[in-house]
């Protein structure tokens, strides 16, 4: 086992305000393909991204902030100017979302999302990996379905899951302080 694995898996943490270098061509490649290592019950790959990159992402935050104002749950006004702020700097998000696939009642939807996850955790430790900060939004219009089809995820064909921003870190990363595991655990017993 490397234990510098180990040492990044341990100390990853989200980073939320990013800036551009984003990864490049290749390191983006990583990312993605540390997606596909996820375990996958059914081997359904219902994982499916869209990139959008910063050249698009102005006119990205336009339509979707025009879209959700269209819908039944317009974005406030003073999300709208955070995100927009936010957004000003993100080299790189990526969208996310589980292809539902009506055709196959063997694996039940939750088991789906649930690869999904695990494959967008493989892609936060890439990132981290490789030096970037990463983290997964639920904003941004996740819950919104006029949101989900702009972004060519029709709500009636997959379950939109939020997005990743992935860039250089803005400020300074300190380490965290995480919850002693013995926390969360019990000893079963017969
Ligand atoms: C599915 C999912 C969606 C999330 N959406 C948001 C979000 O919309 N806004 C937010 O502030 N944090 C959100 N988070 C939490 C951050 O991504 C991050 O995990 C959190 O800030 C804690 O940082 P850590 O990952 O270093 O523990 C989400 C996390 C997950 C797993």
């Amino acid at each position: 086992m490397s234990e510098n694995a180990l040492q990044y898996l341990l100390n990853r943490q989200s980073v939320k305000f990013v800036r551009a270098p984003g990864p490049d061509e290749h390191q983006l490649g990583l990312i993605l393909q540390a997606g596909m290592s996820a375990p996958d019950h059914g081997k359904l790959r219902p994982w499916r991204f869209s990139l959008i990159r910063q050249d698009v992402m102005q006119s990205f935050a336009d339509r979707l902030f025009a879209t959700a104002a269209e819908s039944e749950t317009p974005i406030p006004a003073h999300k709208e100017e955070n995100a927009r702020r936010w957004l000003s700097e993100v080299p790189l998000l990526i969208a996310i979302a589980c292809h539902r696939d009506h055709g196959n009642t063997k694996i039940p939807e939750i088991e789906r999302q649930l690869a999904v996850g695990a494959a967008v955790m493989n892609m936060l430790n890439a990132a981290h990996m490789q030096g970037f900060g990463a983290f997964w939004s639920t904003g941004l219009g996740t819950y919104i379905d006029e949101v989900n089809e702009m972004l060519g995820f029709d709500p009636l064909d997959y379950r939109f899951m939020g997005y990743l921003a992935i860039g250089t870190p803005i400020d300074e990363v300190f380490p965290l302080t995480r919850p002693d595991h013995l926390q969360f655990v019990k000893e079963y017993r017969s």
